[in-house]
């Protein structure tokens, strides 16, 4: 293992409050078909105005980008994880519903953005009459996402966990708003310096691996953990839930 692994690892670990988990005693979504998809939402109107002006709202405060594109890429990568891992199409279904509506409650505020989102979400599924046990999870996984007001959330069954990854997963270029790199932040700066992430999940060897291409001329690789470690530990805590060890890559190097 090399020095910066070590390091990385320990630091994940530090903050870390651990507890015994037990992803066995998940809530069970319904056994009806889902009269929703993702599509579905994309087409809808309360969804789309939601989605826009929360971007909006997240873009006069200096945020980075968190609209369509960012639900979009988080709802393909959260199904996807539960489809790699073998959960069913309805599980699948769940996770990119959830992926998809995750950052809606930022219409209300940045803060506890999760749980005014799972709320928000509740109503839209309601009109679309989706079984009360799947409103219940995809609420459940869109409240547990967050890492704001100081506090990280934590998987409370397979859907909220794949939505965690996900979710964390998206460091992009892309994301960045600021047009002037003189102005940047420590986040736009790290977001700029990603030319690519990719959420490889190894089903054989239960890992899932979060590979970065990083250009350190822009932002160096232990920028990306000192704003970035809270949502690490998120991604390591979202993937023992799942069964998988999870890993860090940055220009192929293993750091974590
Ligand atoms: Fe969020
Ligand atoms: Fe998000």
């Amino acid at each position: 293992m090399n020095e910066g692994k070590r390091n990385v690892g320990r630091l994940v670990e530090e903050i870390g409050e651990e507890r015994p988990k037990h992803p066995e005693a998940s809530a069970a979504p319904s056994t009806l078909s889902l009269p929703i998809t993702v599509t579905d939402l994309e087409e809808d109107e309360e969804v789309k105005v939601l989605a826009n002006v929360a971007n909006t709202n997240l873009g006069v405060l200096g945020f980075t980008e968190h609209g369509p594109r960012h639900f979009r890429l988080v709802s393909r990568i959260a199904r996807n994880v539960l489809k790699r891992l073998g959960y069913d199409e309805h599980m699948q279904e769940l996770a990119g519903i959830a992926g998809y509506l995750h950052d809606i409650g930022n219409v209300v505020s940045r803060y506890d953005h999760s749980l005014t989102g799972a709320l928000l979400a509740r109503e839209i599924l309601i009109r679309y009459k989706v079984p009360h046990e799947d409103i219940a999870l995809i609420m459940g996984a869109i409240g547990s996402h967050g890492d704001d007001s100081q506090r990280l959330g934590e998987a409370v069954h397979p859907v909220s966990a794949a939505l965690i990854l996900a979710d964390k997963s998206d460091v992009h270029r892309s994301r960045v708003r600021n047009i002037d790199q003189n102005m940047f932040d420590q986040h736009d700066r790290v977001n700029y310096a990603s030319e690519s992430s990719f959420l490889r999940v190894d089903p054989d060897n239960k890992t899932i691996t979060l590979e970065l291409k990083i250009d350190t001329e822009i932002s160096q690789v232990m920028h990306y953990f000192e704003i970035f470690l809270p949502r690490m530990l998120m991604c390591r805590r979202a993937a023992e839930f799942l069964g998988c060890d999870f890993h860090i890559e940055i220009n192929d190097v293993a750091l974590l």
